[in-house]
């Protein structure tokens, strides 16, 4: 039965718990960032699995060293066998937003580089389709006033995240981006690549191969070979 009462932080616990039982011994694992994602790698640390990983965040190399998992750097790392990651949004197409964390540049990369990408997520991230979330856009700061300018007429509101103060682990910035004056994701995410400065983006449409989701303490799996025909 579907129990209302359950808290997310539970929920987040059994989307992670459901995603590290496809983690088995000898791979390479992908380390998500954010409170969901640190839900995985404290399971993964204690179910004791001899696999190697790659972070992507400094948090989360940190917190996986705590917990006895070997990180290699991922300047090393030509493929992943599975990355385990949260999200801001997910819909129904595996569309996801990502990027609250400031961690989406590295989250990229190492999802390119996975050949399985699953995110985990509490009941609170399900969405019909994106677009409610900002979407975080990365930066390089040398770009910051021509970036914002440029990026301004495709949203509500542009906002420097923290006014600059706050660098990403790449040395970067980020623009939080308001309500897209356009849903045509693949054109947004197209056209935001084009934009000299901008360096990565939240928007994952197709980086996703499943999802483990979590409401009131039952778990629905997703998988995008499954959900796009
Ligand atoms: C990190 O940059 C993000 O992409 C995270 O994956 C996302 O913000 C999810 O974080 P929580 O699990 O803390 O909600």
């Amino acid at each position: 039965m579907n129990d209302k009462s359950r808290s997310i932080d539970e929920d987040k616990q059994l989307a992670a718990d459901a995603a590290v039982a496809e983690v088995q011994e000898g791979m390479l694992i992908g380390l998500g960032t954010g409170s969901t994602a640190a839900y995985a790698i404290r399971a993964i640390g204690r179910a004791g699995i001899a696999i190697e990983a790659v972070a992507t965040s400094e948090a989360s190399a940190n917190l996986a060293r705590e917990v006895g998992i070997k990180i290699i750097h991922f300047s090393r790392v030509e493929r992943v066998d599975l990355t385990i990651d949260g999200a801001d949004e997910i819909d129904e197409g595996l569309r996801a937003i990502k990027g609250a964390g400031g961690a989406m540049l590295r989250e990229k990369i190492v999802a390119a580089a996975s050949d399985r990408m699953v995110v985990i997520a509490d009941r609170s991230k399900r969405v019909e389709t994106i677009g409610v979330a900002k979407l975080p856009v990365e930066i390089v700061p040398f770009a910051t006033a021509y970036v914002s300018a440029a990026l301004r007429p495709m949203f509500d509101a542009v906002d420097l995240r923290d006014g600059g103060r706050v660098l990403t682990d790449s040395g970067n910035v980020v623009l939080d981006c308001m309500n897209s004056h356009s849903d045509d994701w693949d054109r947004l995410a197209g056209w935001l690549s084009t934009v000299p400065g901008v360096v990565g983006h939240g928007l994952f449409l197709s980086e996703v191969d499943a999802a483990y989701i979590a409401s009131g303490g039952i778990v629905t799996r997703l998988e995008r070979r499954l959900t796009s025909g």
